[in-house]
């Protein structure tokens, strides 16, 4: 049996194999409210053969929500209808965890009833966010230069995380996973380039890694810190953010989360979106930092994956685009056979098409 192949524990979660599904934004959520619907439920319970699913990024709060038709996490009716989903992926034998997230800047004032999105400092920056236009069409547009978070808001939002964790438990999840990658807000917060910060929030490494830790506290504080997983992208360039200090930040994050006994870490690598392979330097610094369960992902294929699990540098895989396009992958990847192509064009928004329509093996 391959590495790929083999049974894990995460936190109190056993898994039969380590072939994960990575969060993925689809936009399908039902407007008005950000509703999970009866479409995403076909969607996710097609791919319950993963080691374990993980969520699209579900907002938080509506604050923190940055792309049109995103599902949320906040409301009575996104609780129910995250709950016929988990049914679903569970009553086909998976197990699902809520990517919990707060996109921070990446965001639109047209989002929030004219009021500009939230952030660690109000710093210029460039990067775009996906609207729906009149036609119910995605339009990329600019981002605005946010409104920085006055400290006095600090425990409101952090109550705003805890909140959502409850649901997501309320909601039926296994697990859930902190968004703390890829330039969204709390790594907005952790990188010196957009947290300006004067208060205990910002300055050194400590204080902008604070609001990741409360944020990792409160949650463990409510549901256990074997039910909590965070993402993290200690390299690369995401949303107009690099991280330009050689994964310092990640590793400190990483060492700081260890300490916490968390469930899993989540290692987003930049070369998914166009960046740079990480080199095996970093991945022995990364595994001396969190000796726990890392999930690895970022244009993962079973080679990779293979490779990576025999050096130890990771204990699981999490796959994209490659999930999006075959429902069955695990099966696909465990026999060798060959896998359908994704379509980048119905990624986002839209209905059935591109999103429920890619058949298995079997019906292939
Ligand atoms: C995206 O919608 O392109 C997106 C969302 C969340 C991520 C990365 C990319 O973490």
């Amino acid at each position: 049996m391959s590495d790929l192949f083999s049974p894990l524990t995460i936190g109190s979660l056993e898994l039969p194999h380590r072939v994960l599904m990575a969060p993925l934004t689809r936009m399908r959520a039902t407007a008005p409210g950000d509703v999970p619907n009866d479409l995403m439920r076909d969607y996710y319970a097609q791919r319950a053969s993963a080691g374990l699913v993980i969520s699209e990024g579900t907002q938080i709060s509506a604050e923190g929500k940055g792309y049109a038709d995103t599902p949320g996490i906040h409301s009575p009716e996104q609780v129910a209808g995250w709950r016929s989903i988990t049914d679903a992926v569970h009553a086909a034998g998976g197990r699902i965890a809520a990517q919990l997230w707060h996109t921070g800047r990446v965001g639109h004032e047209s989002l929030h009833d004219g009021e500009l999105p939230v952030s660690a400092s109000a710093v210029e920056f460039r990067s775009r966010t996906s609207l729906k236009d009149a036609d119910g069409n995605v339009a990329r547009v600019n981002c605005p230069t946010p409104r920085a978070l006055a400290t006095d808001e600090i425990p409101r939002l952090v109550d705003d995380y805890r909140r959502s964790a409850r649901n997501a438990v309320e909601a039926g999840f296994d697990l859930v996973e902190v968004h703390a990658a890829h330039g969204y807000l709390l790594h907005q917060f952790l990188a010196e380039a957009s947290n300006q910060r004067t208060d205990e929030y910002g300055g050194s490494l400590a204080n902008r890694a604070r609001l990741l830790l409360d944020v990792v506290d409160a949650i463990v504080d409510e549901i256990g810190a074997d039910r909590v997983g965070v993402r993290v992208s200690p390299i690369g360039s995401f949303n107009g953010l690099d991280s330009d200090d050689d994964g310092e930040s990640g590793l400190f994050v990483a060492g700081a989360l260890a300490e916490r006994g968390i469930a899993f870490l989540h290692l987003s690598e930049p070369d998914w979106a166009g960046g740079p392979s990480l080199d095996d330097a970093f991945r022995v610094k990364l595994r001396n930092a969190f000796p726990g369960v890392i999930v690895g992902a970022g244009n993962y294929d079973a080679t990779k994956a293979e490779r990576l699990l025999r050096a130890g540098f990771v204990d699981a895989a999490a796959f994209g685009r490659t999930f999006i396009a075959n429902p069955d992958l695990p099966a696909r990847l465990r026999a060798g056979l060959a896998l359908n192509p994704p379509v980048p064009e119905t990624f986002y928004g839209g209905g059935h098409e591109g999103y429920t329509d890619y058949p298995t093996l079997v019906e292939a």
